[in-house]
């Protein structure tokens, strides 16, 4: 059944808890910077409906996977709606164990892990033919993404796709706060982490604001990778990119 119609038969008043339980704010406010629980929740909705449809119009039907990963999956905004799925097994994974407690906690239909800030981790070679990172990128400095992108490499299976949000110069030209020199900087390398203390107490250092650009995937991803599909701005104002691994 698709995913439109799985959301569209869920009883008004009887949304299971594993949907609609709500994060305290803590979490909420780390994970999307947004105290509301509803607002968090009906996102979580309208990301999964994207994801589906990005990958469709790379000729992949998400209803059809057999393993899904969510990276990076905070409270599990988007991973919950994966799990009405009947058919992929769906699994979260954080390297914030709060979040992770309060995920197993309360959204029992999906598998949750905690991961370490870097590779490995526990998964088999090929073991997910999906594996997404949402507004993980973005933040992630160019060691732990290369390295986060190998590790991605040797979990999904031959055939199989990583979708990752990004942002890129459109969103760097709004910042008053980045120097004119970081700005150049990213004109020029086509990559820029902006190291502030603006994530202080909240995350550990290599958690900050990247951006990046269409020309320094193709420099660095496309090692690895195929870009199946990129899509500027696409995604609450991100950029997704839908890799396939190369065969090598
Ligand atoms: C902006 S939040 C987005 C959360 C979730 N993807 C969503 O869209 O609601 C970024 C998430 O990435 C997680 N994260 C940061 N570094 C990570 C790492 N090295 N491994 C796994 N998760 C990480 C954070 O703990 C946080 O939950």
């Amino acid at each position: 059944m698709s995913l439109t119609k799985i959301f569209s038969n869920l009883p008004g008043n009887h949304i299971p808890h594993s949907i609609s339980a709500e994060p305290p704010v803590v979490l909420l406010e780390r994970t999307v910077g947004n105290p509301d629980p509803v607002e968090y929740i009906n996102s979580g909705k309208y990301l999964t409906e994207r994801i589906a449809g990005f990958l469709a119009s790379v000729g992949i039907d998400l209803t059809g996977c057999s393993k899904i990963l969510d990276f990076g999956c905070g409270a599990g905004r988007v991973i919950r709606w994966l799990s009405l799925l009947n058919g992929p097994e769906v699994h979260g994974t954080d390297y914030d164990e709060e979040g992770i407690r309060w995920c197993r906690d309360n959204l029992e239909s999906v598998k949750f892990h905690v991961n370490g800030e870097l590779p490995p981790i526990g998964f088999n070679a090929g073991a997910f033919d999906f594996v997404f990172a949402i507004s993980v990128f973005t933040h992630l400095d160019e060691g732990h993404q290369l390295q986060w992108l190998k590790e991605f490499k040797r979990i999904v299976k031959p055939g199989g796709v990583i979708l990752l949000t990004t942002v890129s110069h459109s969103h760097l030209i709004k910042r008053e706060d980045v120097e004119v020199s970081g700005k150049e900087n990213f004109l020029k390398q086509g990559f820029f982490f902006n190291r502030t203390d603006y994530w202080a107490g909240h995350f550990p250092s290599f958690y900050q604001d990247c951006y990046i650009s269409y020309s320094y995937m193709e420099r660095y991803w496309c090692r690895d990778f195929e870009i199946l599909g990129h899509f500027p701005g696409a995604m609450h104002n991100q950029d997704v990119t839908i890799l396939r691994v190369k065969d090598t």
